[in-house]
């Protein structure tokens, strides 16, 4: 017998664009980050009559089923131990069944993974109260099984935080920042993801061979999300874009960008871009994109689909 989804229990968790300071967040700099307006979102059935929990995971464009798998925290695939490891943390009595429809590309540096642990865990605490106050722990455990030395600014953004300035600590610091006006973002599927785990520790190697030249390198990231806090606030988008070049050559140096990466950024900057540059953890994924306004904004995301590139805007809003 099928029950209403609507009556379901059900949690959504949020997507993620890291605008300025990823990698160097994870050696202590501040970064920038907003939540996105699409996710994750998970549908929770009871399975009495079961002994394994499961979860289907579907593409919410396409409405295609893109893997349906069990809990198998030995074993199994990062998805398959991540939900393996939150439903060992959250307290349940019978095993459940989650069909996960994703919002956002897998994989593609836009905090799905986080996304859908958060969403997971969320439907999970609907349903078992008991299970709320241990949200935030069974995330970041699930986020450690995705990437090796986490810093924790995805899972921040997946619980919905908005638009924030993130430094991983200890303890973590949240500071949520106020926009003048929304800002519109083009965004842009360059390539598929690389692994956030080797990404990450391919840059930590680098950063032990040059430790010195490195924190210079820290000490530009914190005066690019210094100065792209106030280029925001001032709603300077001249500013802000060149920033958002300055933190890509950064990246780019420490070997973080593609061929694809690099064609998407070209096309973006020779339609008039103000700034362009990778996000997340680099090696395929996304970039990210600034026009001068909103027609402009459109012409950047036709430009890049006409290019054969999935790209869309996304809207940022200030933190409430
Ligand atoms: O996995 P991604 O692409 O969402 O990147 C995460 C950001 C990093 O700074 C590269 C890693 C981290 O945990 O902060």
């Amino acid at each position: 017998m099928h029950q209403d989804p609507s009556s379901l229990p059900q949690g959504t968790g949020c997507g993620k664009l890291i605008l300025f300071g990823e990698h160097a967040v994870v050696w202590g700099a501040p970064a920038l980050v907003t939540s996105l307006e699409l996710g994750a979102h998970a549908l929770l059935r009871t399975l009495p009559h079961e002994d394994r929990s499961s979860l289907t995971l579907l593409d919410a464009s396409t409405r295609a089923e893109l893997a349906t798998l069990y809990a198998d925290a030995e074993h199994g695939s990062p998805l398959e131990r991540a939900l393996a490891t939150i439903l060992h943390i959250l307290p349940i009595d019978a095993p459940v069944h989650l069909d996960v429809t994703l919002h956002v590309p897998p994989g593609a540096g836009l905090g799905s993974s986080a996304a859908m642990a958060v969403a997971m865990a969320r439907a999970i605490a609907s349903a078992y109260p008991a299970a709320a106050p241990h949200v935030e722990q069974a995330v970041a455990a699930s986020e450690a099984i995705f990437h090796a030395s986490a810093s924790g600014i995805d899972q921040a953004a997946a619980m919905g935080s908005g638009l924030i300035r993130f430094e991983k600590g200890p303890p973590s610091s949240l500071q949520p920042l106020h926009l003048p006006t929304p800002l519109e973002l083009v965004i842009c599927l360059a390539a598929p993801g690389a692994s956030t785990a080797r990404m990450v520790q391919h840059v930590l190697a680098q950063r032990q061979r040059h430790s010195a030249l490195f924190e210079h390198l820290r000490g530009a990231v914190d005066a690019i999300v210094h100065d792209a806090i106030e280029a925001l606030q001032r709603d300077d988008r001249a500013q802000l874009g060149e920033l958002m070049n300055l933190n890509h050559g950064l990246l780019y140096g420490m070997g973080l960008s593609t061929p694809e990466i690099e064609r998407a950024i070209s096309i973006a900057r020779d339609q008039g871009a103000l700034g362009a540059k990778l996000t997340g953890a680099g090696g395929g994924g996304c970039i990210y994109a600034l026009g001068q306004d909103h027609a402009h904004t459109e012409a950047i995301v036709t430009t890049l689909q006409a290019s054969g590139f999935h790209a869309f805007i996304a809207h940022i809003t200030p933190s409430t």
